[in-house]
């Protein structure tokens, strides 16, 4: 049985004192049986660790770079994140990929990075509203799965986790249904599972793209979902929160 994990993305929102707020609400809502993640923005991250203290919500980066420490202006490498109290970072998220003009190259340097220095990474896959409307869908996040797959192997990818986040389900209100999301899941597992069937297996694999209180117990339900990535409801503690404890309770069932 794999632990379930939910994960807010925070992008570039925040100031400090709602900040504080918010990891005051989490902190003191902590849900047992599920992995909690807050990803705050880079400059928030010390702050959010000691907010967090001793409690069991984890801490995780928004995006690093795969060099070595040196002349790279506004760049971060994996062995900062890790200094300031980072376990998990997001590489290859659709938004660092159509904004920033990320490739399946760089992302895999990310992942591997990460992995070098100990960041848990976790791997963001999705296709656009135009490649599914094309049939293209499996092509295109198995395309980036595998990308990552030849850098680290199998064994790299276990390390790490994967989050399937449909570009057009990201910020629209419009999730992916529980079936369209859990038969991409299912075909990430399977293309893992030909190289690596012990890793594949154990590989959480959480959905991103409009997760929120109403949908989320839906998508818990199928075999392949191990968690959400979550974006605009992650800021909202108390949504977080029931997020959080959908999937805890869709352990028990
Ligand atoms: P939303 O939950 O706001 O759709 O964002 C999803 C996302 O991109 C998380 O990384």
């Amino acid at each position: 049985m794999r632990k379930p994990l939910i994960a807010g993305n925070w992008k570039m929102n925040g100031t400090k004192d709602g900040i504080t707020d918010l990891v005051t609400i989490l902190v003191a809502g902590e849900v047992n049986n599920v992995d909690m993640l807050v990803i705050p923005p880079f400059v928030y991250l010390e702050q959010v660790g000691r907010e967090l203290g001793e409690s069991g919500i984890r801490l995780g980066a928004q995006n690093v770079d795969w060099r070595a420490q040196g002349a790279l202006t506004g760049e971060i490498e994996a062995s900062m994140l890790k200094e300031v109290g980072c376990e998990l970072c997001l590489t290859g998220h659709s938004e660092r990929r159509q904004l920033f003009a990320e490739t399946d190259d760089q992302v895999a340097c990310k992942f591997k990075a990460c992995l070098e220095h100990d960041v848990t990474p976790i791997l963001c896959v999705g296709e656009t509203l135009q490649q599914r409307q094309a049939g293209q869908t499996m092509e295109v996040v198995l395309r980036q799965v595998r990308s990552v797959m030849e850098a680290v192997g199998p064994a790299g990818i276990g390390q790490g986790i994967v989050a399937y986040e449909p570009v057009w389900a990201i910020g629209t209100g419009e999730s992916a249904s529980p079936e369209q999301a859990e038969e991409v899941h299912g075909n990430i597992r399977q293309a893992i599972a030909r190289d690596g069937p012990a890793t594949a297996e154990k590989l959480r694999i959480l959905y991103g793209g409009s997760v929120n209180s109403e949908n989320a117990a839906e998508l818990f339900r199928m075999e392949d979902i191990d968690g959400a990535l979550v974006g605009g409801a992650s800021l909202i503690g108390k949504e977080f929160l029931t997020i959080c404890e959908l999937a805890a309770r869709g352990m028990e069932n």
